[in-house]
């Protein structure tokens, strides 16, 4: 069982402490979410467990790697897959030519274009726009084109950053679904989002973080309940 396990990581932005003993645990199969406003240190945590930025101590381990040791293609070469703030998709290549760019770090060509068809199956909209350039998309379409490229990868652990951000409820609702049928087909999901109902919607647990450290944690239907979550990120 390869358990994502982050242990007292303190880390720093030259003067700005971003993340202060900070402690989560993902166990392989779970949605698990990070919860919290902009600047609680969301983006910092995916951005240092996937080797773009260091913390000064504290131990993040995956199975047995050490996250704070490995390269960025290291870990993408071991199925941590990042989906960062952002989308990040190349707005003139095609919505093909985009999900080919997961398979950058794939030698078997008969996996990527299995994996191709599996994200085209699981998103029939990006099969529809194909040949299409991804800046044409729509902001849901390009969340999910971001998604598929992932899923070429081949991840095992999948680092998702605000998936929801900027889209409207009935298409976030259709992310969401996606994440989950990701999660069932067995992949390690951890999910960062300022959009707590969306999240503990399908998150089998969540941490809430308030300036880069956890204030809550616990399975997502009891977060979803707890009148201090309800107060802070959930509104009336
Ligand atoms: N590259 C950076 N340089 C300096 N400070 C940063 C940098 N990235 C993030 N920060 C700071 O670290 C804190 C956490 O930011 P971030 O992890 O982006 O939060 P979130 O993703 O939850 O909005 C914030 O105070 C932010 O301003
Ligand atoms: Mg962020």
């Amino acid at each position: 069982m390869s358990t994502l396990r982050l242990e007292n990581i303190e880390l720093y932005y030259n003067r700005v402490h971003a993340l202060r003993d900070l402690s989560i645990e993902v166990n392989e199969g779970e949605i698990v979410s990070l919860l919290g406003n902009n600047g609680a240190g969301k983006t910092s945590t995916l951005s240092m467990l996937s080797g773009l930025v260091r913390p000064k101590s504290g131990t993040a381990m995956w199975g047995d790697l050490d996250l704070t040791k490995l390269n960025p293609w290291d870990l993408v070469d071991a199925g941590l897959i990042h989906v960062p703030e952002g989308r990040r998709i190349l707005s003139t290549m095609t919505v093909h030519e985009n999900l080919l760019l997961g398979g950058y770090l794939v030698k078997d060509q008969n996996l990527i274009d299995e994996r191709v068809a599996y994200a085209y199956e699981l998103m029939p909209r990006l099969l529809e726009r194909k040949t299409q350039q991804g800046g044409t998309l729509s902001g849901g379409e390009q969340q999910m084109l971001a998604i598929g490229r992932a899923l070429v990868s081949g991840p095992k652990l999948l680092l998702l950053d605000e998936p929801s951000m900027g889209l409207a409820p009935l298409i976030v609702r259709q992310v969401m679904d996606i994440v989950r049928t990701v999660a069932e087909q067995g992949t390690t999901v951890l999910l960062v989002e300022q959009n707590a109902k969306a999240a503990l919607k399908i998150a089998d647990r969540a941490y809430v973080l308030e300036s880069g450290h956890v204030t809550l944690s616990g399975p997502a239907a009891e977060l979803a309940d707890d009148p201090k979550v309800i107060a802070a990120y959930l509104g009336t």
